[in-house]
């Protein structure tokens, strides 16, 4: 049984829209086959949980991990089976039947609702599926939840391991985090300071730069006094960003915010748009893009860095208009790394634009963890790791 992380975009029609995940799966399940294992897949996709229907319902439909079957099995250039659950009648019987060289897809471990709360009956359950376990799904490993973290418990030590994939994210993420060359420079971008607040506290002192971008770079203008007209701001954060920002000088890391913003008049690709200095944004107006002026800036740090590490999208990258700061971004990580440097892109959004902009094969290192990469990088032990490693 390998855990894996198919947590992929889809758009609305359900087409996967990046599948940097299911590529990143294939070495391990390559592997197994090879060793003429009956690979049984787990995995959750989305939140079905939380995003129920307007009857209190799950949305089966819009969740189901039969949207991954036919691009896995294209890209394994085998077929895989699916199972309609995860641990019912239907798994088991196709569980039982398996044969060695087969691949057998189960369907969203979420679609349980003991899932992730940990539930150690469920974990019991999937545990009795098969003989090993294996947990490939970095993405995933700073959630303990049933099929990432609780099923371990079952196999003894000679029974379950890190995949492949684990082993080159958790070596690759030690790097920037143990051993970060310099100059060393964090660009950390995305919505809100709130989820990136453990991060940043812990870049400050290892990092000689940190580029803020994305709608969290605007909690940090108001808090200077800044205009930020309509754009997104924590306003119970704004202590917080200064704090960070006294803290930043008295560490040595310099903290630089973007000089200017494409704005736009409302929250959408048909709005009209002009660049301006971040700080100077009128009423009515939002921050949705970094500037020309902040690419430039951002870049040449980028360039002269020895280690550069890349979480966060500089604006709203899905909507055509306000990603061009993301993919400049990205080109300037290719360059950075042409030039020697130790490069690393995590966060869904980030790892898009470094596919759209196609440099993904000049990155050092694409990781297929966002969450579980930043609390990696922050120093916490992630619960799928220790399950394993235990
Ligand atoms: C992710 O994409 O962050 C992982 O697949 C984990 O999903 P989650 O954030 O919904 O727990
Ligand atoms: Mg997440």
């Amino acid at each position: 049984m390998l855990r894996v992380d198919f947590n992929v975009p889809l758009d609305a029609e359900f087409n996967i829209t990046d599948d940097t995940r299911i590529q990143a799966s294939l070495p391990t399940i390559r592997t197994l086959l090879e060793r003429n294992a009956a690979v049984i897949l787990m995995s959750h996709l989305g939140r079905p949980q939380k995003k129920r229907k307007e009857d209190g319902s799950i949305d089966r439909e819009k969740f189901t991990l039969r949207h991954v079957v036919d691009r896995l099995s294209t890209l394994l250039e085998q077929p895989v089976l699916f199972a309609t659950d995860t641990v019912g009648e239907d798994a088991m019987s196709k569980a039982a039947q398996l044969k060695a060289g087969e691949v057998l897809l189960l369907e969203n471990t979420r679609f349980e609702a003991g899932e992730e709360k940990g539930d150690e009956d469920l974990a019991r359950k999937m545990s009795q599926l098969a003989d090993y376990y294996v947990n490939d799904a970095f993405g995933t490993a700073h959630r303990a939840h049933a099929s990432t973290t609780v099923v371990a418990q079952f196999f003894d030590r000679d029974h379950k391991s890190f995949g492949l994939l684990m082993d080159r994210e958790v070596k690759n993420a030690k790097v920037v985090r143990d051993n970060a060359e310099r100059p060393y420079t964090a660009i950390v971008g995305g919505a809100k300071v709130s989820d990136k607040i453990g991060l940043l506290e812990n870049l400050l002192g290892k990092c000689d730069y940190i580029l803020v971008g994305g709608g969290m770079a605007y909690t940090f203008f108001m808090a200077q006094g800044g205009q930020v007209g309509n754009s997104l701001v924590e306003e119970d954060k704004l202590d917080l960003a200064r704090d960070l920002l006294a803290e930043a000088k008295q560490n040595n890391t310099e903290i630089l915010l973007p000089a200017d913003s494409v704005i736009a008049d409302k929250f959408s690709n048909e709005a009209q748009v002009q660049i301006t200095p971040s700080d100077e944004i009128p009423e009515g107006w939002m921050g949705l893009d970094i500037g020309k002026k902040a690419i430039r800036d951002f870049s040449e740090v980028i360039v002269k860095s020895k280690t550069v590490m890349w979480n966060g999208p500089m604006g709203v990258f899905e909507m055509e208009k306000f990603a061009a700061g993301s993919i400049a971004i990205a080109e300037a990580l290719a360059e950075a790394t042409s030039l020697g440097a130790f490069t690393m892109v995590g966060g869904g959004d980030s790892v898009s634009a470094v596919n759209q902009s196609g440099v993904a094969d000049k990155i050092s290192f694409v990781s297929t963890g966002g969450g579980a990469m930043l609390e990696f990088l922050e120093g916490k032990e992630l619960p799928g790791i220790k399950a394993i490693e235990e």
